[in-house]
């Protein structure tokens, strides 16, 4: 049995057509269905339906073999415990900074609103920038209208949604795709499916490279 961890919506949705081409379809929807698990076509594949942020730790500690999950996710969970063999060019976005419109924070502090919280002060460290970080959930971009913080650390995509809220895109942290991960011990253990998952996976994503 291999047990694949997603989660729904923007990932699930672009994920569907590369597990297609790897053969695995699942049995039902996960917007209509109230399953946590969902089988698929193969007895021997099943989808669990989880929280994006939580992916990396149902891999982690063997709960799920595989994932998918955004980089931005990866690095601030830290991927050291996971195997990450594959981009799959998915949910691609960039992480970047982003503050009022005309407004700048050129000084040496500055309080930032984020939930990559580990991520923001290592990229604020980097730059010799003491920043005082502020744990969101969401909605980050409602903090520097509202003077909770200076700046924010986010996902942006069309830009839209900065625009949106009288926000501009500042500096760029990374780009963003998602990524297949894979347990360490279950690499091992179960070799020779996952290879082959991998392998099929590959092909698929490729044509989106
Ligand atoms: P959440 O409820 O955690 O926000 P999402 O489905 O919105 O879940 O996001 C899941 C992943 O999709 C994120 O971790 C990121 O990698 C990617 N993502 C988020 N927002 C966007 C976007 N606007 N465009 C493209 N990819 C995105
Ligand atoms: C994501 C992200 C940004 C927005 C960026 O939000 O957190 O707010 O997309 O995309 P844009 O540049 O195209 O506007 P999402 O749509 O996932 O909403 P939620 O996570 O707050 O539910
Ligand atoms: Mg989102």
């Amino acid at each position: 049995m291999l047990t694949i961890a997603v989660s729904k919506g923007r990932i699930y949705k672009e994920a569907l057509p590369l597990l297609a081409a790897a053969g695995i379809v699942p049995a039902e929807d996960p917007d209509t269905s109230r399953k946590l698990i969902l089988p698929t076509n193969r007895d021997d594949v099943r989808l669990l339906i989880i929280r994006a942020t939580d992916v990396p730790t149902y891999v982690e500690y063997g709960a799920a073999d595989l994932g998918i999950a955004g980089k931005d996710v990866l690095v601030e969970h830290g991927a050291e415990g996971l195997y990450e063999p594959l981009d799959l060019g998915i949910a691609r976005c960039r992480m970047m900074t982003a503050g009022r419109a005309g407004e700048t924070w050129n000084g040496r502090r500055v309080r930032v609103a984020t939930k990559y919280v580990r991520t923001a002060k290592r990229f604020f460290a980097e730059r010799g920038i003491q920043a005082e970080v502020i744990k969101l959930y969401g909605s980050m971009e409602l903090a520097p209208l509202v003077g909770l913080a200076e700046c924010i650390v986010d996902l942006v995509d069309t830009g839209n949604t900065l625009r949106a809220n009288g926000l501009e895109p500042r500096d760029l942290i990374m780009e963003i795709s998602s990524r297949l991960v894979v347990n360490k011990a279950a690499m091992k253990m179960k070799h020779a499916a996952i290879k082959h998952l991998i392998a099929d996976l590959e092909t698929a994503a490729q044509p989106q490279e």
